[in-house]
């Protein structure tokens, strides 16, 4: 059954073992890197055990009561993948790695094929590097252009410049992502994929950071392929998601080629799986698949608008109160509504690795450095910044511990 009203907290709290923590400056840990990778509720610690104690077997090849218990188990997940995201069928999911990997195999198995000498591909300057150089690869092999929309100074997409490029008419993809990592900017990409379906472009939307934390419904944003990771959603390390619509999942050419993609080999032909198998070659990772599900039913049970709902209220407390830090620069939109829970900030010219050192020391766990979107330091004119970013066990009072610890950085610093 799905809760209502404001997220009880403490009570979450007491699902995530890890927060309990002791570190070894003898402070309990205020874990405020989400946006790198959540902590992982009991329950998918408890699903992966299970597994491996229980029912550990490769799933899809045979039929002892092993391989059909962790293959049922392993398509349950897909099947709950797809209902998250309002996918149309659970042929439209595609377990990959991570995000990388899935906007890789978007590159590879799709872009080889539609991309061609002086094509366009349009990303922002707000992307993370895994929506960047798989592009790079792809428009240096074939010829082809990759072009920017900028961001502005207060971390909003330049929209007349998108125009611009689309007016071009050499479009052939635009790939964008959902929630910057570092602005925390939530990109219009209702907008984005209206303009360029009407132009007849496909529109790849990298959801890392807006799939674990807000509701995201494929098919009312209309993408053509959404990529996202389980770990940053309290599921384990090494899932990723690649949504595809069926249409052109069916006209792809396979990426990795190998066992269970595979219906019939010959000495020097192949007959390919159905969908999505023929894009998951070789023995997928099973065991953390099972587990992501456990971390869907518990985002399911929260409630995504409620997950966004805590998370827009703690960003506005800390945009306020980091704001209120002698010094310190905050990047990104001002107004928490449009923005995920992220805040990327500098102080003075403390170095981000100094304070990060620094707030370890108060047992605060945030990320310092470029943030894997080094282009958009360059337009920050920046080589890196701290990040503290959240999710739904953080509380105001880590963010007043924080503020404690950023002041006392400032003070060391003298500024
Ligand atoms: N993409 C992850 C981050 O922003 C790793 O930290």
């Amino acid at each position: 059954m799905m809760q209502k009203g404001l997220l009880n907290v403490k009570k979450i709290r007491k699902d995530f073992p890890i927060l309990k923590r002791q570190l070894d400056s003898g402070k309990p840990l205020i874990y405020l890197d989400n946006a790198a990778t959540t902590q992982k509720p009991l329950a998918v610690i408890n699903a992966i055990h299970d597994y491996y104690m229980n029912y550990n077997s490769n799933i899809h090849r045979a039929v002892h009561q092993l391989a059909e218990e962790a293959t049922a188990a392993y398509e349950s997940t897909r099947q709950k993948v797809a209902k998250f995201i309002n996918a149309r069928s659970t042929d439209e999911i595609v377990f990959t790695r991570n995000t990388t990997e899935a906007i890789n195999l978007v590159a590879y198995a799709w872009g080889r094929a539609n991309i061609g000498k002086g094509d366009k591909i349009v990303i922002t300057e707000i992307e993370h590097h895994s929506n960047i150089v798989p592009w790079q690869i792809l428009t240096q092999e074939k010829g082809a252009k990759l072009e920017y929309i900028g961001v502005d100074d207060s971390g909003y997409l330049k929209m007349d410049q998108y125009q611009k490029h689309l007016d071009s008419k050499k479009v052939k993809l635009v790939s964008v992502s959902q929630m910057s990592n570092v602005l925390g900017t939530i990109t219009p990409v209702n907008d984005i994929i209206k303009m360029s379906h009407e132009r007849g472009i496909p529109v790849l939307i990298d959801g890392a950071q807006s799939v674990p934390h807000m509701p995201v419904d494929v098919q009312k944003m209309d993408c053509d392929f959404l990529a996202f990771s389980a770990h940053k959603m309290l599921g384990p390390t090494g899932v990723g998601i690649l949504y595809v619509k069926r249409e052109i999942l069916e006209n792809m050419p396979p990426f990795i080629g190998g066992g269970d993609m595979i219906k019939e080999v010959h000495k020097y032909e192949t007959r390919y799986n159905d969908l999505p198998y023929k894009f998951e070659g070789g023995t997928p990772n099973i065991a953390d698949v099972i587990g992501f599900a456990a971390a869907i039913d518990y985002l399911n049970n929260i409630g995504m608008d409620r997950v966004r709902d805590h998370e827009i209220d703690i960003t506005r407390y800390a945009l306020d109160r980091i704001g209120g830090v002698k010094g310190v620069t905050i990047y990104g939109p001002p107004n928490p509504m449009d923005r995920g829970g992220v805040v990327s900030f500098n102080i003075g010219d403390i170095h981000p690795h100094d304070l990060a050192t620094i707030m370890n020391d108060h047992g605060i766990a945030i990320r310092s450095g470029h943030h894997c979107a080094q282009v958009l330091m360059e337009r920050l004119d920046v080589a890196a910044t701290s990040r503290a970013s959240f999710y739904i066990y953080n509380t105001k009072e880590e963010v007043d511990a924080l503020i404690g610890a950023l002041d006392e950085a400032r003070r060391l610093f003298k500024i």
